[in-house]
């Protein structure tokens, strides 16, 4: 069987997928540059899985990189994961955003255009449709009301590809909008290790709960929903991951868009909440004004993936923070910095 090529496949999401892929006997090959990804964790998903996989410190932005790995392995398919990730970072750096997450997508596009490799999954994210009105949100919602750099670089690589698959009809793309992945493998061994101070709520309360962070600071006490405070669909990364390979059983020619979530919202009360009776440790919070380009209330109408993919999230809000606390409460520090 042909090999997975997994861009980004040392972050946080790719290393989670590596290791539902190797779990189902799939061969893997992995490129990242590191700039946010960590060899450990690719050593650990190896620990875990008892299997090996190919890794590649490699740009997806260099045609060379992608080259060479495309001749010495005979891929099937790409996941493709790598790219820049940051809102307020997007803001300040718009053109890293537009190279990593636009211009690379294309220049892999180009590379596997050359190793007449034709299937690809694409991570998107929740973030392409903006703040809409009503929940849930389903794939037929209005997108491009994106309020931050990194969120339009995620829709113009949509467009890019659906226009791409309209092209070349023996292209198989399908596009998998994320909402809010957070957990990490049960094994405790793997998880989100963020650079810096945390912007996302779980990693930033994780940090205030292990003691690294005083306090958290909940954007928005005066929304809209039942305690005031924002309402997003939490997913546990192995849910996540699961997804990626129903998406990659049922590739078919053409552009498929997806979402990924669980179609329930949770409050950042709530989470708190979760958090303070998983941990045992109590969260320190403040009120603050809200947060700019951020919705009330955002979760999926997931129906669309249930139906055609056969895939639906099974771990629940306790099994999320439960499995992200084992990661959290033994590595403080995430992978040591390589
Ligand atoms: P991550 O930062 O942990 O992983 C991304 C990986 O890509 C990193 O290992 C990084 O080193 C690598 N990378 C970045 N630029 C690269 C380049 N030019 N060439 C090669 N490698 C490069 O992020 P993640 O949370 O695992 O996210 C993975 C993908 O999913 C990203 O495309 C992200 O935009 C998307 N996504 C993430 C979320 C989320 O909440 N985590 C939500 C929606 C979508
Ligand atoms: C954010 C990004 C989105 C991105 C997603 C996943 C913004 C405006 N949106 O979405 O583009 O796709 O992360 O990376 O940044 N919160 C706090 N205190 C904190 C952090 C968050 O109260 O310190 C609240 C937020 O106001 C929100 C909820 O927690 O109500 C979740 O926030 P976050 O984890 O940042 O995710 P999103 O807002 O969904």
């Amino acid at each position: 069987m042909k090999k997975v090529l997994i861009t980004g496949g040392a972050g946080y999401i790719g290393s989670h997928i590596a290791l539902a892929l190797l779990d189902r006997d799939r061969e893997v090959v992995v490129v990242d540059n590191l700039v946010n990804g960590s060899l450990q964790a690719l050593a650990r998903v190896e620990t875990i899985t008892g299997k090996k996989l190919f890794f590649y410190h490699g740009d997806i932005r260099s045609a060379a990189d992608l080259d060479n790995i495309f001749r010495r392995h005979h891929i099937g398919e790409v996941i493709h994961m790598a790219g820049l990730k940051s809102v307020s970072e997007s803001i300040s750096r718009p053109d890293d955003y537009y190279q990593n997450n636009v211009v690379g997508t294309l220049n892999l596009l180009d590379s596997m255009r050359r190793a007449r490799v034709r299937r690809l999954i694409f991570s998107s994210s929740a973030t392409v449709y903006g703040p809409q009105p009503c929940c849930p949100v389903d794939e037929s919602c209005p997108t491009g009301a994106t309020t931050n750099p990194y969120g339009t670089t995620k829709l113009i690589a949509e467009h890019y590809l659906r226009e791409l698959a309209a092209a070349e009809p023996q292209l198989a793309i399908t596009a998998l909008r994320y909402f809010n992945p957070i957990g990490a493998h049960e094994s405790g061994l793997i998880g989100e290790d963020p650079c810096g101070i945390p912007t996302n709520l779980l990693p930033y309360i994780f940090q205030v709960a292990i003691g690294k962070l005083e306090h958290l600071c909940v954007y928005g006490t005066d929304y809209p929903t039942p305690d005031g405070t924002g309402v997003r669909d939490y997913i546990h990364i192995m849910d996540l991951a699961a997804g990626h390979l129903k998406a990659l059983d049922n590739l078919q020619p053409g552009f498929r868009v997806y979402n990924l979530g669980t179609g329930k919202g949770y409050s950042v009360m709530e989470i708190i909440n979760a958090v303070e009776k998983i941990s045992g440790r109590q969260i320190k919070w403040q009120p603050r004004k809200r947060r700019k380009g951020d919705a009330a209330e955002c979760y999926a109408d997931p129906s669309l993936a249930q139906r055609e993919l056969s895939w639906q999230a099974e771990r629940c809000l306790e099994k999320m923070i439960a499995d992200a606390w084992r990661w959290h409460s033994a590595y403080p520090q995430g992978y040591v910095k390589e």
